[in-house]
Order: C-alpha cells, then sequence, then structure tokens
C-alpha cells in the first residue's frame, strides 16, 4: 500500500487508477460528511437563537437553485407553497448567499414596511448599489431619505399629474402610438414609452436623437441589474457599469446647463435645483438615474401584461372597450383626455389591480435587521436579512378567493365582502411606499384608453409568463395590431 500514498512510479497502471478512486471516493466521504455535520450544527445553533423554523439547504448556496428553478417557469408557486404548509407563513431560508427569514405574512409584512429605518433598513447587493449610485433615494437612509421622498412624492402627487403631467402623458402615447403597424413587440414599446414619459417628467426634453441614444445606454445598465447572482464575474454587469458611467455623464451635462440658465422648469430637474439646502450635482444625477430605473421595467412590463391578461379575458377585454368608447364617444378624435376622464374610468382600476396582484413585479422587498427584532414569538437577530414577499401574500387564497386566476370584477366594490387593499401592497408601504404609485396607474390608464380605442389586435405566436430574473414574458409579447375603423 505504500506505492499508493507515495506516488511509486513503479506502481502498475491498474493499482495506480485504483488507488485514485479510493482516495476521490475518500475525499467525496469526507465532504459529505463534513457537509452534514455542518447542517446539523448551523440547524442547532439557529433554533437556539429563536429564529422561525425552515429549511437552509447547502452549505453557501443554500435554497438559491430551487428558487431560481421555481421562478423561471410560468408557475413559481410551489417553492412558496412548500414551505408555508411546512414551516409556517413566516420560515428560514438560504438564497443569494445568505440566510433569510422570508415572510408570506401580511401582518408581518406591514411591520417590516412600517418599521423602515427604525428596526429595518432597505438592503441591496454591493453590485446594485455601484448601478444605482450611492445617493440613489433607493439606498439613502435617515433624514436624507425622508426629505427626497416627500420631495419625489410632491413632484408625483396628483393635482401635479392633473395639471401638468397628463397632458404630456397623452400626447406622448399617441405619438407612440402612431407608428403602430402589423406586428410589434409590445415589451419594447410600451419600455419606450414609458422611458419618453419618465425623461419628459425629469428634465422637460421631447423624444429624439439625445434621448434614444440615453435609452440605448440605459438599456445596458437595467440588464447589468439581472445578472444576479454571480454580477461581478459578468461581462453583462461590466457593461452595464461602463453604461451607467456614460448615463451620468449625459445627465452632469444637463444638469449643469440648467444650474447656470436663468429660466426655471416645472419638472422634477426643476424641482431638485430649486430644493432649500440645495443638492449637489453628483446628487442629483444619481437621483435620475435611479427614479429611471423605478419608472420604467415596472411600469412598462404591467402595460404588456395587462393586454396579455386581457387578450387572455376576453369578456375584461370587452368591458374595458366599453368603457372607454363611452370616454371617446364624447370627444374629438385628436381630444386629449382630462383628468375628469381618468377619474371615471372605474373597470380600468379594477383592471390595474388585477394586473398588479397577479404579475407582482416587484414581488417584495428585502430589508436588513438593524436590532434584534422580535416578530410573531420569534426572534430575527441584527443584521439578518428579510425578505417581506408580496407575491405570496397576493397569491394566497385565503386572502384573495380563487387567487390564481386573473379576476378584475374581484375589485368591483360591491363584489367585496372583506377589503382586499388591508393585504395589497404592489406599491409597498410605510417610508418607502412607491412615489409613482398614482403617476404608475395613470399612465397606464391613458395607455389601456389609447390601445383599446384605436387598435384590436391578436397575439403573434404564443408567449409565456416567467419571473426571474424578472417577471416578463419570454418573447417580450409579439402581437398584431389592426388600426380600428372609428367610422
Ligand atoms: C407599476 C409601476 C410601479 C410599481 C409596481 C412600483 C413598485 C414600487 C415598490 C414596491 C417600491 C418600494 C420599494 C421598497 O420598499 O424598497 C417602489 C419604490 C420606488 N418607486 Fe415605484 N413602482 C412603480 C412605478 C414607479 C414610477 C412610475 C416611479 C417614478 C416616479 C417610481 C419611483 C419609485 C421610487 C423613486 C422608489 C423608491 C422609494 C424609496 O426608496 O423611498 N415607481 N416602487
Amino acid at each position: 500500500m505504500v506505492h499508493l500514498l507515495t506516488g511509486n512510479p513503479m506502481a502498475s497502471p491498474t493499482t495506480t487508477s485504483f488507488s485514485s478512486a479510493v482516495s476521490t471516493a475518500a475525499t467525496i466521504l469526507a465532504a459529505a460528511a463534513a457537509s452534514v455535520i455542518f447542517v446539523i450544527l448551523r440547524r442547532v445553533r439557529y433554533r437556539r437563537l429563536g429564529l422561525p423554523p425552515g429549511n437552509l439547504g447547502l452549505p453557501l448556496i443554500g435554497e438559491t437553485l430551487q428558487l431560481i428553478g421555481a421562478y423561471k417557469t410560468e408557475n413559481p408557486e410551489p417553492f412558496i407553497d412548500e414551505r408555508v404548509k411546512r414551516f409556517g407563513p413566516v420560515f428560514t431560508t438560504h438564497v443569494f448567499g445568505e440566510p433569510t427569514v422570508f415572510s408570506a405574512d401580511p401582518e408581518t409584512n406591514r411591520f417590516v414596511l412600517q418599521n423602515e429605518g427604525k428596526l429595518f433598513e432597505s438592503s441591496y447587493p454591493a453590485s446594485i448599489c455601484n448601478l444605482l449610485g450611492k445617493h440613489s433615494l433607493l439606498l439613502m437612509k435617515g433624514g436624507l431619505h425622508k426629505r427626497m421622498h416627500s420631495l419625489t412624492m410632491s413632484f408625483a402627487n396628483s393635482s401635479i399629474i392633473k395639471d401638468h403631467l397628463m397632458v404630456d402623458i397623452d400626447r406622448l402615447v399617441r405619438f407612440n402610438m402612431d407608428s403602430w403597424t402589423g406586428r410589434i413587440l409590445l415589451m419594447e414599446e410600451a419600455k419606450k414609452i414609458t422611458f419618453e414619459l419618465t425623461v419628459k417628467q425629469m428634465m422637460s426634453f421631447d423624444p429624439g436623437e439625445w434621448s434614444e441614444r440615453l435609452r440605448k445606454e440605459y438599456l445596458l445598465v437595467i440588464e447589468g441589474f439581472f445578472t444576479l447572482p454571480l454580477p461581478l464575474f459578468s461581462t453583462t454587469y461590466r457593461k452595464a457599469i461602463k453604461a451607467r458611467g456614460k448615463v451620468a455623464e449625459e445627465l452632469t451635462v444637463v444638469v449643469r446647463r440648467r444650474r447656470a440658465a436663468e429660466e426655471t422648469k416645472k419638472d422634477m430637474l426643476g424641482a431638485l435645483l430649486a430644493a432649500e439646502d440645495g443638492f449637489s450635482d453628483e446628487e442629483i444625477v444619481d437621483f435620475l438615474v435611479a427614479l429611471l430605473v423605478a419608472g420604467y421595467e415596472t411600469t412598462s412590463t404591467i402595460m404588456t401584461l395587462a393586454v396579455k391578461f386581457l387578450t387572455e379575458t376576453p369578456l375584461a377585454l370587452s368591458q374595458l372597450k366599453e368603457e372607454h368608447e363611452e370616454i371617446r364617444g364624447k370627444k374629438m378624435e385628436s381630444e386629449s383626455l382630462q383628468w375628469s376622464d381618468y377619474k371615471s374610468m372605474p373597470f380600468t382600476q379594477c383592471v390595474v389591480n388585477e394586473t398588479l396582484r397577479v404579475a407582482n413585479i416587484i414581488s417584495g422587498v428585502f430589508r436588513r435587521t438593524t436590532t434584534d427584532v422580535e416578530i410573531k414569538g420569534y426572534t430575527i437577530p441584527k443584521g439578518w436579512k428579510v425578505f417581506s414577499s408580496f407575491r405570496a401574500v397576493h397569491l394566497d387564497p385565503s386572502h384573495f378567493k380563487d387567487a390564481r386566476s386573473f379576476n378584475p370584477w374581484r375589485w368591483k366594490s360591491d363584489s367585496v365582502t372583506t377589503s382586499p387593499y388591508n393585504v395589497f401592497t404592489p406599491f409597498g408601504g410605510g417610508p418607502r411606499l412607491c412615489p409613482g404609485y398614482e403617476l404608475a396607474r395613470v399612465e397606464l390608464s391613458i395607455f389601456l384608453h389609447h390601445l383599446v380605442t384605436r387598435f384590436s389586435w391578436v397575439p403573434a405566436e404564443e408567449d409565456k409568463l416567467v419571473f426571474f430574473p424578472t417577471t416578463r414574458t419570454q418573447k417580450r409579447y409579439p402581437i398584431i395590431v389592426q388600426h380600428r375603423d372609428r367610422s
């Protein structure tokens, strides 16, 4: 046996391969034993800490592969359902390199959202922070966050939308749809619309060469957000960081010019430049970049999915058309929608709610505990990650009857017995409540209005919904559109 251990050159090939097989098997066995011991010790330690029950999966990768595998399909629900059934609505798992407490419980989610800045703070991986920029609203904390959040809210509130933003939303949606003919990729078109809207709202630029160039760079930045879980090894991520630099350069030029100019404009940039204590150029640029990120992918995905769900639910589509035909019937062909029109679209709001509920584009939010936190009889230690899942609540049959199907009528006030609004949080809540929630609703409603009154359409081919890395349809929802004859 000596040569087995010393690598004797006189050993025969058969003996050598036998010895190496034995040593490989021994290594595998030792590794397996070490993993089992590690898993047992970890379970004992976490139980002693008073954490919610759960399964932490394999060392390092935890349950990440199961989660990604589930979210890459049309039906990721079993990942959550199985764990809720086994451990209850608050359980411990291990995803994206860290042990995480997962909440599928609306009360816990509300507690987490409301205690932002006290017991919890928002938490993003370093790779995402680099793309957002350190002064982005999503990363800000404390007093500065409060100030910037209310400034953003004040810019996107109902009266500003009514008096200033609505006219441009209507005009730009119509302008984009003018060129629609034959086969289009709806997701791409919706993205173009939301990008142009955001650029207009932020800094008063109409669509043109500059905004299209910015959009191309921007698409690369967005790609970088979805290179998890190992972004630093990805060329897509490196390209995204480079593109982020270019976007920031372009925006810096705009900010400097506007600072130097005498005139003030009634847009987001104007509000930032006029703010009392003042913001540096870098702070403003980071803020604008993050605003584009927050409003772009979200609103355009909901636009696309609303159309997909409506196409698959003809009764809902025909009721929606009726509502919009009635509004359009009282107007000239090219007359803009007014705030009063938006307010007379009750069924549209049901469709928007139901799309937000079923699609769950922001499926939940990550937070980190800033101290030991007691929840539902468990203790979550300081520094731990918590994931408040909106998706799990929105698709839970104990909160929404027949929860997994698209049923906009459930939102009709006369059909609601216990208000689903209590557990419906597509825009989050607490101090980080989405400041664009009303703006997104208005954009969606105007988009649907012009779509159903101007076009009929059929899907160009079958397309599936997937939920990783984001909620999207696999083929960007190709449809064939036809202008409706309104005579
Ligand atoms: C359907 C469309 C949208 C959905 C579903 C959505 C959802 C959300 C959610 C869930 C959050 C909370 C994140 C957290 O708590 O960590 C959030 C935050 C945010 N949203 Fe939206 N959003 C949408 C559209 C928009 C639009 C159009 C804007 C542009 C004004 C916007 C700007 C923001 C910003 C700046 C934040 C960060 C707030 C903060 O951290 O204080 N969102 N959004």
